[in-house]
């Protein structure tokens, strides 16, 4: 097709002060909104600058795969740079290539399933504090859960008390900033963020120096991700100084909790209102496991819960959008993009076009059959993103999502409080703007423990 020269179509006028208001008000229906009205690529004007939004698996696959080498990731990070320094997230190029080869052995299968107990234990302490009939914010216990569970995996490190506060800090954080297009704008009119933010982010600042101050005092090889860090030297023989490993630490303990929390809290918002997809996947659970703590072993026999969790991170994918910047010109769509360009692909978007998914608005685990994820076109489904920047905790979550589901449900039934306002609160991953309270009922698929406790019930 013949490179057309004009500008793809789109809402924003001259200045796009109407779209900003717009998309700060609602990114989620903003996007879907644009996407619906302009199609497969729109232009976005907002505050004098142009961003464009490509809403098509094959467009996703472009940029995140074909062609990552032209695009780096975002050029907007200054919001994410405040909190995670220059780590994994924030880096473009060689930088980031010699950083992902650092951290990687981190997350090789084997090491990754040595942290299975980890998940299971800490789960298993979470519920014993828990009994049938109380009320809990589950999206903020599941956050400390994630939480505790990343530091000990990762650092070596028993949260204990400080667990409570540090996730709070982390919560703080996360909800004074603005999510990547309309954050980066106030963050270079070094707006955006206030004074209770920027506290918290000294609070983080401080338990994660004391964890290396610690760890250099006490000079024993953990085994873990930050002796890994700690004893590393580049091709010069330099190690690296206290702030890179901060970097690297901040961003691996921010990156590797909030996300998986989101995607189990979205499951279990699905889950509450389905009760015939509750009901098979505490028989699979119920059958599969018997009542045993979930292991590695088992999770392939898992597979409803399986397709519940897929399904549920097609419907609220806890990364909801990724910007790029291209560094080079580039055609797509029959359209010419000057380098510099920005793009926006989105999750949201695309998990949940009608052209792909039929029903997407339907929460259906079933659909997750083998020979259906083997049908998807490419860049169609990609909660962890795709290619060289795709997640590198990929493993880990997905592990971690699943013992914890099968784990929980063998303990409790947890049941949205009617007339809790569940709603979405896209930040930087997409939170929940009120917590899910929940009321927790006695567990379907029993445990052991469960079976001791309910047998004492009247
Ligand atoms: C359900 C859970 C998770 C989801 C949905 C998720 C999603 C994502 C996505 C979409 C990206 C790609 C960003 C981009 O292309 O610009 C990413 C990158 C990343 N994730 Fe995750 N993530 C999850 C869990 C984790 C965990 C558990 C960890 C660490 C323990 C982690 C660490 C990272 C890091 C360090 C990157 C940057 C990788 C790079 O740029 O090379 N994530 N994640």
């Amino acid at each position: 097709m013949a490179t057309q020269r004009s500008l793809p179509p789109g809402p924003g006028g001259r200045w796009g002060v109407n779209t900003l208001l717009a998309f700060q008000r609602d990114p989620l229906t903003f996007l879907t909104g644009v996407r619906r009205s302009y199609g497969e690529i729109a232009r976005i004007r907002m505050l004098g600058r142009d961003v464009f939004l490509f809403s098509r698996p094959e467009y996703a696959h472009y940029f995140l795969v074909d062609h990552a080498q032209n695009f780096t990731s975002g050029g907007d990070r200054d919001v994410l740079k405040r909190l995670l320094g220059e780590a994994l997230l924030t880096t473009d190029g060689e930088v980031h290539r010699r950083q992902r080869r650092l951290v990687q052995p981190a997350f090789h299968r084997k090491r990754v399933e040595s942290y299975a107990e980890t998940m299971t234990g800490q789960t298993q302490q979470m519920l014993d504090q828990w009994s049938v009939g109380d009320e809990v914010d589950l999206a903020a216990a599941l956050q400390e859960l994630t939480l505790r569970i990343i530091v000990q995996s990762l650092f070596d490190l028993d949260l204990q008390t400080q667990g409570t506060q540090i996730s709070q800090l982390f919560t703080t954080v996360a909800e004074s900033n603005n999510p990547g297009l309309v954050g980066s704008m106030l963050a270079r009119f070094g707006l955006g963020e206030d004074q209770r933010a920027r506290l918290a982010r000294a609070g983080l600042d401080q338990f994660v120096y004391d964890l290396i101050n610690t760890r250099r005092a006490d000079d024993r090889d953990h085994g873990d991700v930050l002796s890994m860090l700690l004893a590393a030297r580049d091709e010069d023989g330099a190690e690296m100084n206290d702030q890179q490993v901060r970097d690297q630490t901040m961003t691996l303990i921010a990156a590797g909790h909030e996300t998986t929390s989101n995607a189990l809290s979205w499951t279990f918002y699905l889950l509450s209102q389905h009760p015939d997809k509750y009901d098979a996947l505490c028989a699979e659970v119920e059958r599969v496991l018997g009542g045993r703590t979930a292991t590695v072993a088992d999770l392939p026999q898992l597979r409803y819960l399986d397709g519940v969790i897929s399904e549920a991170m097609r419907i609220y994918p806890p990364a909801w959008t990724l910007n790029r910047r291209a560094l080079d010109a580039f055609e797509l769509g029959g359209y010419s993009f000057p380098a510099g360009t920005r793009a926006v692909i989105s999750q949201w978007v695309i998990h949940h076009l009608p052209e792909v998914w039929g029903d997407p608005e339907v929460f259906r685990p079933e659909r997750w059959t083998p020979e259906f994820r083997q049908g998807l076109p490419k860049g169609a489904y990609f909660p962890f993103g795709a290619g060289p920047r795709i997640c590198i905790g990929l493993p880990l979550a997905e592990m971690e999502a699943r013992l914890l589901l099968a784990t929980i449900v063998q303990r409790f039934t947890p049941r949205v409080v009617p007339g809790w306002p569940v709603e979405p609160r896209p930040r930087v991953t997409l939170r929940m703007r009120h917590g899910m309270r929940v009321r927790l009922d006695r567990a379907e698929a029993l445990a052991p423990v469960a079976r001791a406790s309910t047998a004492r019930l009247p």
